[in-house]
């Protein structure tokens, strides 16, 4: 049987599964969910084994909001015998394919955690042994380049004993085994929320575009500031910040010359030129108002993109958030404008999920009512 595997965060299997079988549908594409609660894990097993490709072809892991990276199985789950697993691996897969790369994966929790040094070490073996049969091809080492259009081999561990594989498709999945970026917390950071916003720009802004919208001199306003780890970011990325927040803000970022604090309600506070780049918010409030504002926020012309946090409810988590995006989308639909609208639930975000927006036509001129 042909499955999709799909990693989120424990305790999201539901909302992952009902989001991916929602998108598989709308392809004509059809199959059940095995959720391994708590684990992180999300099983899509297909009705019709091609269609398994067709899937990652057709839906980009971008559009999904609560997977963090996925691939299509080629095997069943292998009992793994206690001596020569290499073996057993290798004679599973055949040598018909080639891969690019080779992902040792488990899951995302304690177990998973205990598996990793067991996976470290029988990953050496197996690769020596994959390249042997050509199945993994060496990567070009003079450019160090990835190849778009490679596939990725995965072996998601269960245990020491079990393992499932599959692929993924360069161009389609996350370069993050398991779609975790381990990123470093600053030690001069404010709050451990500045990870998020780091995590947020590294997924949602091509690295290659940082130049021009991640870039020294920006003016931006960050509703909700307070300590000041959002904050922190674009401080050190060397823009100019307007930090909206009646908290108090840390007295290092304030020391920069870069951080300008007004107390005041986040709701009411507008910018007095038009040139802020960039729109921050992570004020815990209900997730249709945040929505909302940052609508009128892009529409009116006070920003240029906007990065946000919508806080997720208790129950009917893919719902809530999937109304909430749709209103963003209306807003934008009646005043006719282009635009581009992600939302993921990153490795740092908890009970939220992050939404970068911005407008790919001109904000319109009129004065709008929302
Ligand atoms: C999760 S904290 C922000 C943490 C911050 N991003 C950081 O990295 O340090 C949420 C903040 O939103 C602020 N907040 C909530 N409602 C607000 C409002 N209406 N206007 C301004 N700030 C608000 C709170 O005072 C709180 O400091």
């Amino acid at each position: 049987m042909t499955s999709i595997v799909l990693f989120c965060r424990p305790g999201f299997e539901k909302e992952c599964g009902a989001e991916v079988q929602e998108k598989a549908a709308w392809n004509e594409i059809y199959g059940y969910l095995e959720l391994k609660k708590n684990q992180g894990i999300v099983l899509f097993h297909l009705h019709e084994s091609e269609h398994g490709e067709v899937l990652m072809n057709k839906v980009p892991l971008k559009r999904l909001i609560f997977a963090r990276q996925w691939f299509v199985t080629v095997t069943d789950i292998i009992d793994l015998p206690d001596y020569n697993r290499v073996e057993a691996i290798t004679e599973a897969l055949g040598n018909e394919w080639q891969y690019t790369d080779l992902r040792m994966e488990m899951t995302d929790t304690n177990d998973g955690k205990e598996l990793s040094k067991f996976c470290r070490k029988l990953s050496v073996p197996l690769r020596q042994a994959l390249r042997k049969n050509k199945v993994l091809t060496e990567k070009s080492k003079a450019t160090e380049q990835v190849d778009d259009d490679g596939a990725i081999l995965h072996a998601l561990f269960f245990s020491g004993q079990q393992v499932i594989l599959g692929f993924s498709l360069t161009r389609n999945s996350s370069p993050h085994i398991m779609g975790i970026p381990r990123l470093k917390f600053p030690s001069l950071a404010p709050s451990r929320s500045t990870l998020k916003l780091d995590e947020a720009f590294l997924y949602f802004i091509p690295r290659e575009e940082w130049d021009t919208r991640l870039t020294s001199g920006m003016n931006a306003v960050d509703l909700g500031s307070a300590p000041g780890g959002w904050t922190y970011q674009l401080v050190r990325r060397g823009m100019m910040v307007t930090a909206i927040d009646n908290g108090p803000m840390a007295e290092s970022l304030m020391e920069t010359g870069q951080v300008k604090h007004k107390m005041m309600d986040g709701f009411k506070y507008l910018p007095q030129k038009q040139n802020v780049y960039w729109l921050v918010c992570d004020m815990i409030e209900k997730p249709q108002r945040v929505a909302k504002l940052m609508s009128e926020w892009l529409l009116h012309g006070y920003c240029k993109e906007a990065m946000f946090n919508l806080k997720l409810p208790m129950k009917g988590r893919y719902q809530q958030v999937s109304e909430d995006l749709q209103a963003i989308k209306d807003a934008f639909n009646k005043h006719n404008v282009k635009y581009e609208l992600y939302a993921k639930h990153l490795y740092y975000d908890r009970e939220e999920v992050t939404v970068h927006a911005r407008l790919l036509s001109p904000a319109p001129l009129i004065a709008v009512d929302l």
